[in-house]
């Protein structure tokens, strides 16, 4: 299929997505495929991935899928090995997986705490680990980490777990950028702002509060005055994915409708 990715592979850990609708990774995966990547498609959540890849088939597009738990490196090397040897290579590498618990550090879980950095963290870092040899092997590559904003302002909600594990994205993704630029690979992290997703929508429901209430309080804050979609997060993906941003490396890039930009 031609397009702006004809011809490249792309991995997306995370394709799956939390409920109906467009979860980050889901959109990313589709966008990837529309514009004519091969794309192998992973999930702990074999319905959720399966979705993904009979959207983008029904839509013409080519997707393998297969289950993993990031945060387990012999499951992540399988998938990885898989990929390559289904689609003979790995351009472009998406790591969408992330999860949430609340709490300040007097308050969040040690349990959740450990889950955090296992899946959001040690998940990342075990996709490029597995990834980057293949990548250095055929040339070069792509990596996008997902990260949000709220790994680099706090936003008024305390996630302590959450916003640590992700700041240790930012700084291993600004690592992978420096230490293996010169083999042709470009790292960059996608700071997500606040979107309209189905684990947003999950989230403030199991809080017992309105979707639509809260949506409203939110957009007060925001500069572009609403939500973002998980298209907005693919378009941002889909440029790192590209030539077109064949000069960018170890960059922190957010896709907030300019909520970092202001002070309160
Ligand atoms: N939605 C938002 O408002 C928002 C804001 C900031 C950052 N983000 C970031 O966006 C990313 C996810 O967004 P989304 O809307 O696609 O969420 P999502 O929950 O819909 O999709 C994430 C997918 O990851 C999968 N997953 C979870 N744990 C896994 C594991 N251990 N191994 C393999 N797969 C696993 C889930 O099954 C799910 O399908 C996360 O990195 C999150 O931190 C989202």
């Amino acid at each position: 299929m031609a397009g702006r990715l004809g011809g490249k592979v792309a991995l997306v850990m995370g394709a799956g997505s939390s409920g109906p609708g467009w979860g980050n990774g889901k959109a990313v995966a589709a966008l990837f495929a529309a514009e004519g990547a091969r794309v192998f498609a992973v999930d702990r959540d074999l319905a959720a991935v399966a979705l993904t890849r009979e959207k983008i088939r029904h839509a013409g597009g080519v997707c393998s899928d297969a289950i993993a738990d990031v945060s387990q490196s012999a499951e992540v090397a399988d998938v990885v090995s898989r990929c390559v040897a289904e689609f003979g290579r790995i351009d472009i590498l998406h790591n969408n997986v992330g999860i949430v618990a609340p709490g300040s550090v007097t308050r969040v879980k040690e349990e959740d705490w450990e889950k955090l950095f296992a899946v959001n963290a040690r998940g990342q870092m075990l996709a490029c680990r597995h990834v980057i040899p293949h990548m250095v092997e055929q040339g070069g590559g792509v990596i996008i980490n997902v990260s949000t904003i709220a790994s680099v302002r706090h936003l008024g909600f305390s996630y302590s777990a959450y916003d640590a594990s992700k700041a240790a994205v930012n700084a291993m993704t600004r690592g992978i950028a420096v230490d293996f630029g010169p083999k042709g690979i470009r790292a960059n992290v996608i700071l997500v702002g606040m979107m309209d997703t189905p684990l947003a929508r999950g989230g403030i429901e199991a809080a017992g509060r309105a979707v639509d209430d809260v949506y409203t309080s939110y957009t007060k804050s925001i500069p572009l005055r609403r939500m973002g979609t998980a298209h907005d997060v693919a378009r941002l993906a889909l440029f790192l994915a590209g030539d077109d941003s064949a000069y960018i490396t170890g960059a922190e890039i957010p896709v907030d409708g300019g909520l970092i930009a202001r002070s309160l």
